[in-house]
Parts: C-alpha cells; sequence; structure tokens
C-alpha cells in the first residue's frame, strides 16, 4: 500500500518535472523567436550625436504646460524649419490652435543658416515673443538632422510635460481633424500605445541616388522594424522617456520615422494601425487627398497641404464637419 503510493509519487514528480522543462523550452523558444538580439549600448561618441544632453535650448518655454495635475490631454508637436513661418501660422489658425480644448501645439526649430547672428533668428525670437509657443535647440535645422529634432521633441516632452496623456509628432503640412482624433484617444490605451500609418515591410534603399538612402554602413540589416510613417503620429506619453532612453543603443541614421521604430523595437513595444469602422480604412492618410468635408471628418489625418489650403479647408470643416 505504501510502496504503491511512493511509487505514484515519484511517477507523479518525474512527469510534473517534463512538463515544466518542455514548456520552459518552448517559451525560451518563443521569446527568442519575437525579440531581437539584445541590444548593446553606443559607443559614446556615437551617442554623443543624438543624445538630448549634447544639446542646448536657445529658446524654450519651460512652463507652457501649466504645473500640477492641470496638464494637456494632447500635445502637439510640430518639426518646421525655421524660415516656414506661413506653415506655423496656418497651423495656429486651424487644428493647432489655442482654442482647441485640452491641446497644447509647439513648434520645434533648429539654429537657421547662418546661425545665432542671422536676420532669421531676430525673427524667430519676436514670433517666440509673440506666440509662446517655439522650442529652439542649438544644431543645424536640415532635413537630414530630422532625427536629432525627434529625440529632442520627445526628451522634452518628458522633462517639461510629464503629466500629458498623449504627444503627437505631426509635420505643418498635414490636416489634422482634432475633434475625431480625441474622440479616438478617450478610449484607447494610456501605456505603451503608438499608433498611425504602420509601415511593416520597409526595406533600406541602397542606391545613393534617392533621398533616402542608407549605406549598408549606416544601417547593416536588410529591412526595418514596423514603424509609422513620419508625417503624423500619435503615442502615450510614457513613450517619450521610454524612446528618449533606447536611442542610447540606436545609432543615428537620417530617417527619423524609422529611427522611432528602431527605439520601439528595443523596447518591445509594436505600433498599431489605427481603422475606422466599418470601413477598415486607415485613418492616418499619407497619400495625397482632394478635400472633401465629409472625407475628412472620417480620417485622423491628410496629408501635403500648403499654409493657405490648411485655411481654406478649416473655414469649412471647422464649422461643418459635425452635419456629415
Ligand atoms: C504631475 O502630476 C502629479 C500628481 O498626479 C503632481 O504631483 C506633479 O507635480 C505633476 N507634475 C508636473 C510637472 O506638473
Ligand atoms: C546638421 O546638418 C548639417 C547639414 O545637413 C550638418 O553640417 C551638421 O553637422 C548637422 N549636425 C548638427 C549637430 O548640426
Amino acid at each position: 500500500m505504501l510502496r504503491t503510493y511512493h511509487w505514484r509519487l515519484v511517477k507523479l514528480l518525474t512527469v510534473t518535472a517534463a512538463l515544466l522543462l518542455s514548456a520552459h523550452i518552448l517559451l525560451s523558444r518563443v521569446t527568442l523567436g519575437k525579440h531581437p538580439p539584445k541590444p548593446s549600448p553606443l559607443p559614446a561618441e556615437e551617442y554623443r550625436l543624438i543624445a538630448p544632453e549634447t544639446y542646448e535650448y536657445v529658446l524654450n518655454r519651460p512652463a507652457v504646460c501649466g504645473s500640477g495635475t492641470r496638464a494637456p490631454f494632447l500635445v502637439f508637436m510640430v518639426p518646421v524649419a525655421p524660415l516656414e513661418a506661413a506653415a506655423r501660422e496656418a497651423v495656429r489658425k486651424t487644428w493647432g490652435g489655442p482654442g482647441q480644448e485640452d491641446t497644447l501645439t509647439l513648434f520645434f526649430v533648429g539654429l537657421p543658416e547662418g546661425g545665432r547672428e542671422s536676420w532669421l533668428q531676430a525673427e524667430l525670437e519676436e514670433e517666440s515673443r509673440t506666440h509662446a509657443d517655439i522650442i529652439q535647440v542649438d544644431f543645424q535645422d536640415s532635413y537630414r538632422n530630422l532625427t536629432i529634432k525627434t529625440v529632442q521633441m520627445m526628451s522634452w516632452l518628458a522633462t517639461y510635460c510629464p503629466n500629458a496623456s498623449y504627444g503627437m509628432k505631426v509635420d505643418a503640412d498635414v490636416f489634422v481633424n482634432v475633434f475625431y482624433l480625441l474622440r479616438r484617444l478617450r478610449g484607447s490605451p494610456r501605456r505603451g500605445f503608438i499608433t498611425g500609418s504602420v509601415i511593416s515591410d520597409g526595406r533600406p534603399r541602397r542606391d545613393s541616388n534617392s533621398k533616402w538612402h542608407l549605406s549598408e554602413e549606416q544601417y547593416p540589416e536588410d529591412s526595418f522594424p514596423p514603424y509609422v510613417s513620419g508625417a503624423g503620429y500619435v503615442f502615450s506619453a510614457d513613450l517619450a522617456p521610454r524612446i528618449t532612453w533606447a536611442s542610447r543603443f540606436v545609432r543615428l541614421i537620417p530617417l527619423e520615422d524609422v529611427y522611432v521604430g528602431l527605439c520601439l523595437r528595443v523596447l518591445a513595444v509594436r505600433p498599431v494601425y489605427s481603422l475606422g469602422l466599418p470601413t477598415f480604412r486607415n485613418l492616418f492618410e499619407v497619400r495625397q487627398l482632394e478635400y472633401d468635408r465629409c472625407t475628412f471628418s472620417q480620417l485622423v489625418i491628410a496629408n501635403g497641404f500648403k499654409p493657405s489650403q490648411l485655411l481654406h479647408m478649416w473655414q469649412d470643416f471647422s464649422k461643418g464637419h459635425s452635419s456629415c
């Protein structure tokens, strides 16, 4: 009687041990398959190029977010060249206007050509006194330096607006349907969330004539991890400090949206598509579309408009969108 009991116990223990072992092997396979190899920190001289500490604010608004718990729900962060005053004015008069409840709009610029002594710098400072919405960092503003600007934007949000719920990186030539966007965001995840037009099959262009050229030396892998197209993407604000942190592991490349995708891979965060119901339409339209009030009322962004077009569309849209 005791012997049988003993024997059963031994069998039970053996089976349990075998099950645990196979579960362990299975799980480690799954995680190995899902995650890229453990990232290693960049050498100091490479990290210096991207590190927020390397650069200084020339114009800053440390208190613009408000103090205590009254932080904006959504912060629009708009990278824009120093010369593009008309684009900034159009954004202020449309979706980025201060009249929009619960949102804050900030423009991020680098130094103009000619640096701090140029006439353009004097104009930027004047514009900043008038509108209090310009953040300027002391690197040269150029297309190739957009990645530096994006990491700066993340670092700014993490430092000066930690209680915002969401951030949105959005170009100044984009139409944003703030009304629909805010409604969608009220029900969205508050952590580890990033959405936009997701590109899951991106690859580096190796031909040196391409605007998006990347040499094998700059980027040895032959594909990109999933990333969101740079025209406009929205993320829960907790990702701002996390993306800033992840930049220690990701070499600077001149494609800012792919760069953010590489940081997301370090963090094991997957960008998600935003689909409209019941049409399953991509809400972040990165192709250029002809303006139509009721089509646009069902999108979050549409891309590629001149300042005069934005102003014109907004006049019609802001009054009429709710009757669609
Ligand atoms: C963020 O909110 C917390 C309370 O939730 C508050 O104590 C803190 O001061 C706020 N931080 C800022 C920078 O406003
Ligand atoms: C920014 O871009 C320009 C030209 O595209 C380059 O000369 C400069 O070194 C870059 N970096 C910084 C930090 O300004």
